[in-house]
């Protein structure tokens, strides 16, 4: 095997943050891939990984220590297949997901499980389908998490909080389809966008908002900040189906005060917003980002129908890996990608 590229993250104590490095190729256990990256993402927890966040919790993984390769979403092609794979061949268009680890998807060649990538259909540009899977997996969790499904969601009213990100916009884009009425809320400068995609009405972000929303809503979805999830509880009707949040203390948690009083604490935490729930609803989810087949598969069917996508607001090369995460950190429009 020959050697591939990373940008490999040195972490907050690391001088210039990135440095690209060469590596030797492995080759694919037998439930793997070996990828070509044509475009991987760098989404907005790889920039807070990036300065140390969730590095107790994500130890297990063994991604809590410098210098780690990133990202969690991919599109590429396949180099290799493991023994058992009759999935895919050499040459196929994939794109997926690839879990926490320290070997992400910020490199050339990447090992990912089969199981987690899909394949690419030939009307879809590669660098479109990268900026999808990761954001779209963890909002599915949030959406079925909250009590949500394909099957309940027609006529349900759902207000979503960071409705113009990547989450948001996937999230209206998807229930909207399903037949539920999405509220939006966001920045006024975006109250067009979140239309565009399929919201049925949008709030703006102000600082009273809450003061303005009934408790009319069936479920509620947080992908904006852990400030206002009580507030957003707030809004749910007796007998709504829930709430989940995809912006929650629990990594925090564990970084600051350790094992057992982060424990501690995310237990209390997540009691206390449990406990606002109205009377008669049932769903109150922490969302984790993990690889997820019946999501992979919703993901599948809205990308065959084009029914998704997301702006994508930069491309940068592996050496150019600090500019593209400042562009996440600042909160710069569209979605990110490095290109090997
Ligand atoms: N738990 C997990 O496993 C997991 C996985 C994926 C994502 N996440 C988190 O979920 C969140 C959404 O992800 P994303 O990729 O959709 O991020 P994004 O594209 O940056 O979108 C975040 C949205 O929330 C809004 N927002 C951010 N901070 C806010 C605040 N303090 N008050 C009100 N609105 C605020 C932003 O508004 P502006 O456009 O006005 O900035 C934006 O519309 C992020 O915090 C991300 O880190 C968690």
């Amino acid at each position: 095997m020959t050697s591939g590229a990373a940008a490999l993250c040195l972490g907050p104590g690391g001088s210039g943050g990135f440095t690209v490095r060469q590596f030797t190729r492995r080759r694919p256990a037998a439930d793997e891939l070996e990828v070509a990256v044509t475009a991987a993402s760098v989404n907005p927890i790889d920039v807070r990984r990036s300065e140390g966040y969730g590095r107790r919790l994500l130890s297990l993984l063994g991604a809590g220590r410098f210098p780690l390769i990133l990202g969690n979403d991919l599109a590429g092609i396949v180099t290799a297949v493991g023994s058992r794979v009759s999935t895919f061949k050499t040459g196929d268009r994939v794109y997926g997901v690839k879990p926490a680890s320290a070997e992400g998807a910020h490199a050339s060649h990447v090992l990912v499980k089969a199981v987690h990538m899909l394949a690419a259909p030939g009307d879809w540009d590669l660098h479109a389908l990268a900026a999808i899977p990761y954001s779209f997996t963890t909002m599915w969790l949030a959406v079925r998490g909250a009590g949500l499904s394909r099957e309940n969601a027609v006529g349900k009213n759902v207000l979503v909080h960071g409705a113009a990100g990547a989450l948001g916009t996937l999230a209206t884009q998807m229930l909207s389809s399903w037949g539920a009425r999405v509220t939006a809320i966001a920045r006024k400068s975006n109250s067009k966008v979140c239309l565009e995609v399929g919201a049925a009405e949008v709030v703006e972000r102000t600082d009273d908002l809450f003061v303005s929303l009934s408790r009319s809503f069936d479920a509620t979805l947080n992908f904006a900040t852990w400030e206002d999830d009580l507030a957003l509880i707030g809004c749910l009707r007796d007998g709504a189906l829930g709430h989940a949040t995809t912006v929650h203390p629990m990594l925090g948690n564990f970084d600051r005060l350790g094992w057992l009083r982060g424990m501690l604490r995310t237990l209390s935490q997540k009691k206390d917003h449990r406990r606002a729930l109205p009377k008669g609803a049932s769903n109150y989810a922490w969302v984790l980002f993990k690889p997820d087949k019946a999501a992979l598969d919703d993901l599948r069917q809205f990308v065959e129908h084009n029914q998704v996508s997301l702006p994508i607001g930069l491309c940068k090369p592996l050496a150019a890996a600090g500019l593209a995460f400042d562009h996440v950190r600042k909160r710069q429009p569209g979605r990110v990608l490095l290109l090997p």
